[in-house]
């Protein structure tokens, strides 16, 4: 059971205005520059939210029934575990109520595979609330990896992609194309209903989802009551080992670094981020050097 201490509330700090920039941390390095208006955050309130958050989604209907589906695929995959927990794309929490019930989800997780590490990563988090989630036992990337981690070949890894794109799914397949696949479970938007929307147009951007389909076992998950867009239209998904048997040679041995179009970005890439990071660090110092001048 979650005790209700499960979470401590911190001491209340000094209240700053709003967009006060300067909790900007340097040496963050997980482009700072991209939350500046969202940096601001109350971490005590946010953390009280999160705890009542926290006990509503653990009995809920929609958490009891996703744990049983993960038992039964834990049980094709021939494991009773799962040793890591990845998250992209939560979202800015602080500010966004289907981002916070995302994050209560995660932190049952956490609660009910104790001994995963968890990992968490969204390019647009702000300091404050990389703050929160350090706090709360979860361990921040601090790079973007643009979907690309790749997995332990021992244990099961469990990746979470709360409606994250295409794009962040496909370069996930990509990086662990081949049998390796079959020690993760993939937590996102439908597989089934991305390759239905896009099938006959998208075929060659994301090339990795529309050749794994064919060997994926998927489930949608139920429907969540205390807020419906926080998991709509998300499924399980796993790729057992005998059906990755089938994968003729030629789907294995073609894997080219997926590329794709500017007007179908919907990832943040390392460049866009550090392009932004620059961007602000000159804002930053301008603005210095024009009230130098000023004064
Ligand atoms: C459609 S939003 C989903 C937000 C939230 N999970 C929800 O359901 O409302 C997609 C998220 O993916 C994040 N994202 C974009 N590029 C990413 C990257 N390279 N790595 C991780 N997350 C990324 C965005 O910042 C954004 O928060």
């Amino acid at each position: 059971m979650l005790a209700k201490d499960d979470f401590v509330v911190v001491t209340r700090r000094k209240r700053r205005g709003k967009y006060n920039t300067n909790n900007y941390n340097k040496n963050d390095t997980s482009m700072p520059g991209l939350n500046q208006d969202y940096n601001w955050i109350d971490p005590e309130r946010l953390l009280c939210k999160l705890k009542t958050m926290v006990l509503n989604v653990w009995s809920e209907t929609f958490t009891i029934e996703v744990f049983k589906q993960l038992t039964e695929y834990l049980t094709i995959l021939e494991s009773n575990d799962i040793s890591n927990i990845v998250c992209y794309g939560l979202g800015r929490f602080s500010h966004n109520m289907a981002s916070r019930y995302q994050l209560a989800f995660l932190l049952c997780l956490k609660k009910r595979y104790e001994k995963a590490s968890i990992y968490i990563y969204d390019p647009l988090f702000s300091s404050g609330e990389m703050r929160v989630l350090r706090y709360l036992g979860l361990r921040v990337i601090e790079t973007n990896e643009e979907g690309k981690r790749v997995i332990e070949e021992n244990g099961i890894t469990l990746m979470f992609l709360p409606h994250c794109s295409r794009q962040l799914t496909n370069n996930f397949l990509y990086a662990n194309w081949g049998k390796g696949l079959s020690n993760c479970i993939l937590l996102a938007n439908s597989l089934s209903y991305i390759s239905y929307m896009w099938m006959n147009w998208q075929v060659e951007r994301f090339g990795y989802i529309m050749r794994i389909l064919p060997y994926v076992t998927e489930c949608q998950i139920p429907e969540f009551e205390l807020e419906d867009k926080a998991f709509n239209g998300l499924s399980l998904h796993i790729f057992p080992k005998q059906e990755l048997l089938k994968v003729p040679n030629e789907i294995w041995n073609f894997k080219e670094e997926p590329k794709y179009l500017r007007d179908d970005q919907e990832l943040i890439t390392v460049a866009e981020s550090n392009n932004i990071g620059k961007n602000i660090i000159i804002i930053f110092f301008g603005f210095h050097i024009i009230f130098l001048i000023v004064v």
